[in-house]
């Protein structure tokens, strides 16, 4: 008999209000550092499949890739060319549907990432655009505009790319004048599309059926927060020590604005037409998590990554509060909260959690950054808050690589480099290609076994033997062991599904909670503090005796 895809779906549909999202552990793959079947150097979708069950052994439900899709990769595939084709680095749409089948196989579930607020400036509407006259329908797919001053040769407004910059490009119209500009959030290779565009809106119902029709579970939503700009595009300059992605100030004419929760609306209908739970996660950067919590009321997204919880330091009371916060907000919409540590866009936790200085999001850390972590440090830190992660009810992500405790490469050489921040900033920002470098899977072997030609589009550092999958995978003390049981217990004990109490009595600088039939205590303080009893299921790091050293999370099983 085959087994089909209809088949896997029926075994994974759940009973309403248990959907697999409210729950699940979804792993990033960021497909051009995963793995590469092809051998060039850039990882590709047979890459993915043939270490399928290497994510099912760690024990995770879910993938979310990041783009594939048809792109001149001026923005790593977030500036998205076709959207209905995969492109040819990383394989075709039958490696694409080989993928897929063969993860449902293995009750791994698949999300896709898709980028609606802009395309690539290669895309066949927006060269349709180019072509076309100020005030042409192909123009108004986009956001263009007459330029201020004199001649209009100054942009429309003040806003700045979140890449370094302005926000606009002026284009030269057909007749060869200077023309019009057009808006572009990022890149300049990255224009953004008119979302109060009814052309528009229909297009994008139609991508997420093509893709639904080939049998995703779900969709990762990129920049979901900037589809919509304020009525008349009003001068905005953003705070320079503020995350490029927005989240820090109230009011952004490009962030967050009302309207958008139509377009969620919208594309919730067009989920719920399908089987078997598909899902909506938004990646949006606001300002608070009760905002945040109202992306995924139940007639919009299905869940939305909690950046707040990201950027919470490594501090027990910052901690409690934001796990408080982000249960009852979630909750009150009947929501589950999602937890994530890391991923393509930030430093990666085992560093980032050990930084010294500050570090908006965004802008890296590189040879000459001040506050540069202490590896040992981040390690203990990043396993400790893991380890705490995992244990909290919800949904979690993980960002490939962070099984293996890989840390973010700080002296990549700069000609190596990739990020449009870097460029766009004329090197003040080193961007994100540190947390991107080619992931390690065997010690000994061209490029830790990422391929087997030994090409890798980011060099990978020599300290990374050590740190390659083989190298981790009998070792009971090492960072692969540590997720792998973490998975198991979680999974065993359903925590993603419970409810968690806070434990008192144990000082400001310990996070301790019950979830269910575990007990969860993680040391942030410079103290040991005393373990009560019980069955220690897990540590993150070597205890003292009955103590638990600074930076530890253990899991015990409750009396
Ligand atoms: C999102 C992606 C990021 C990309 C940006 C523009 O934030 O996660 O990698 O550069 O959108 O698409």
């Amino acid at each position: 008999m085959t087994f089909t895809q209809e088949d896997a779906r029926a075994d994974l549909v759940a009973a309403p209000g248990s959907e697999w999202w409210r729950t699940a552990v979804i792993y990033q793959i960021y497909p051009r550092s995963f793995a590469d079947a092809s051998g060039d150097g850039l990882g590709d979708l047979p890459g993915v499949t043939a270490h399928l069950d290497d994510l099912k052994d760690l024990g995770v439900d879910a993938i979310w890739l990041s783009p594939f899709q048809r792109s001149p990769q001026k923005d790593a595939g977030y500036d998205v060319a076709d959207y209905r084709d995969v492109d040819p680095i990383f394989g075709s749409l039958g490696d694409f549907d080989a993928m897929l089948a063969a993860a449902h196989e293995r009750g791994i579930r698949v999300i896709v990432d898709l980028v609606p607020n802009h395309s690539s400036d290669q895309h066949v509407w927006f060269q349709e655009a180019l072509k076309a006259a100020p005030g042409s329908p192909e123009r108004a797919r986009y956001i263009f505009r007459d330029g201020t001053g004199e001649n209009g040769e100054l942009p429309p407004n003040t806003w700045e790319s979140v890449f370094g910059g302005g926000m606009w490009k002026r284009v030269t119209e057909a007749d060869g004048t200077p023309g019009q500009w057009y808006l572009h959030i990022f890149d300049e290779s990255q224009p953004d599309f008119d979302w109060t565009n009814d052309e528009v809106r229909a297009e994008f119902r139609d991508v997420l059926r093509f893709w639904l029709d080939r049998g995703v579970d779900g969709f990762r939503v990129d920049v979901a927060h900037g589809l919509i700009k304020a009525e008349g595009l009003p001068d905005f300059t953003p705070d320079p020590d503020g995350g490029s992605m927005g989240g820090d100030a109230e009011e952004v004419p490009y962030w967050g604005q009302p309207g958008v929760h139509d377009v969620w609306r919208e594309w919730h209908e067009v989920l719920a037409a399908y089987d078997g739970d598909r899902a909506l996660c938004a990646e949006a950067w606001l300002p608070t998590v009760e905002q945040t919590a109202l992306w995924v009321r139940p007639d919009e997204m299905h869940q939305a990554f909690n950046f707040h919880y990201l950027e919470t330091e490594w501090d027990a009371t910052a901690l409690r509060d934001v796990i408080t916060e982000s249960l009852r907000a979630y909750g009150e919409v009947g929501a589950p909260s999602t937890w994530v540590l890391s991923n393509h866009d930030v430093v990666r936790h085992a560093s980032r959690l050990a930084l010294t200085a500050e570090n908006p999001q965004g802008a890296g850390i590189g040879p000459n950054s001040p506050g540069k972590p202490d590896p040992v440090k981040g390690l203990s830190r990043a396993r400790a808050a893991t380890s705490l992660m995992l244990a909290l009810p919800g949904s979690s992500y993980l960002y490939q690589g962070e099984e293996l405790g890989l840390p973010e490469v700080i002296d990549l050489p700069d000609d190596a480099r990739q990020d449009p921040t870097w460029f766009r900033t004329n090197g003040e920002r080193y961007g994100r290609d540190g947390c991107r470098v080619p992931i390690p899977w065997t010690a000994d072997a061209p490029a830790y076994g990422f391929n087997d030609t030994g090409a890798s589009w980011l060099p990978q550092p020599a300290e990374w033997a050590d740190l390659a999958r083989d190298a981790q995978v009998d070792d009971p003390s090492s960072t692969l062991t540590l997720y792998r049981s973490l998975l198991a217990e979680r999974r065993v004990r359903d925590l993603g599904a419970g409810e968690l109490e806070w434990l008192d009595g144990f000082g400001d600088d310990v996070v301790a909670f019950r979830n269910g039939s575990l007990l969860v205590i993680a040391n942030l303080g410079d103290d040991a503090v005393e373990l009560p009893a019980g069955e220690v299921l897990l540590a993150s790091g070597p205890l003292d005796g009955d103590r638990l050293p600074t930076d530890t999370t253990v899991w015990i099983a409750a009396a």
